[in-house]
């Protein structure tokens, strides 16, 4: 990690981020670099929600981002998600992000190609939810959440990850699921 505290140095970067670390990783990030650690990306979304990176990051003070905060699609199926959308005449993206965004120290990075829909992803850092709503969503997490990047990759949004995390809600195995999906 004393590499990067010598690219800042160096002025060739201004701040240094990490991706897809554990707690281990980002202990030794943290207490071997001079710099600051300013950001860890790593998979977060209503499905994998991350709750002890999330504190590792409030704890330490930087940025936990959120890669695929749509669990690439599959959080707009979620039954829980497209109610709360409906109700507050909102689109499931839009609860999505705001979810993540109530999370202190959190910060998103969707990807939409169509401009109307990033025009709607753009407008959820203007809205909130309720505690309810944010307790409901809390709900959805699996035993030990499930990632929608190793469960599907290069495959086409479906409903089968969210189906498989009301089954891994239910106290299967949400890694076991996982797999049997590859
Ligand atoms: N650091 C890492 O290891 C890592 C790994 C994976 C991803 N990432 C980053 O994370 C970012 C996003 O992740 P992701 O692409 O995996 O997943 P994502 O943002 O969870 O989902 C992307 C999908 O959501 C759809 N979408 C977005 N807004 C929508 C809306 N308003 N209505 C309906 N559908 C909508 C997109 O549709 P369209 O296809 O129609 O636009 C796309 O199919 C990317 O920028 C990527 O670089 C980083």
């Amino acid at each position: 990690m004393s590499a990067f505290d010598e690219l800042v140095d160096r002025k060739l970067i201004d701040h240094v981020g990490v991706c897809n670390f554990d707690v281990d990783l980002l202990d030794e990030a943290v207490d071997n670099m001079e710099s600051p650690l300013f950001a860890h990306q790593i998979e977060t979304h209503p499905l994998l929600q991350q709750d002890e990176l999330i504190g590792h990051a409030q704890e330490n003070d930087y940025h936990h981002i959120a890669y695929s905060p749509l669990a690439r699609s599959n959080t707009l199926y979620i039954s829980e998600i497209t109610e709360i959308a409906e109700k507050h005449d909102i689109s499931a993206s839009q609860v999505s992000f705001v979810w993540l965004l109530s999370r202190e120290n959190v910060t998103v990075v969707p990807k939409a190609t169509g401009e109307d829909q990033i025009r709607v992803d753009f407008a959820a850092q203007d809205l909130e939810l309720d505690d309810e709503n944010v307790e409901r969503i809390r709900d959805t997490n699996g035993p030990s959440g499930t990632s929608a990047v190793t469960a599907r990759r290069g495959s086409k949004p479906d409903r089968r990850l969210a189906d498989f995390c009301f089954h891994a809600r239910s106290g299967v195995d949400a890694v076991r699921i996982t797999r049997r999906l590859v």
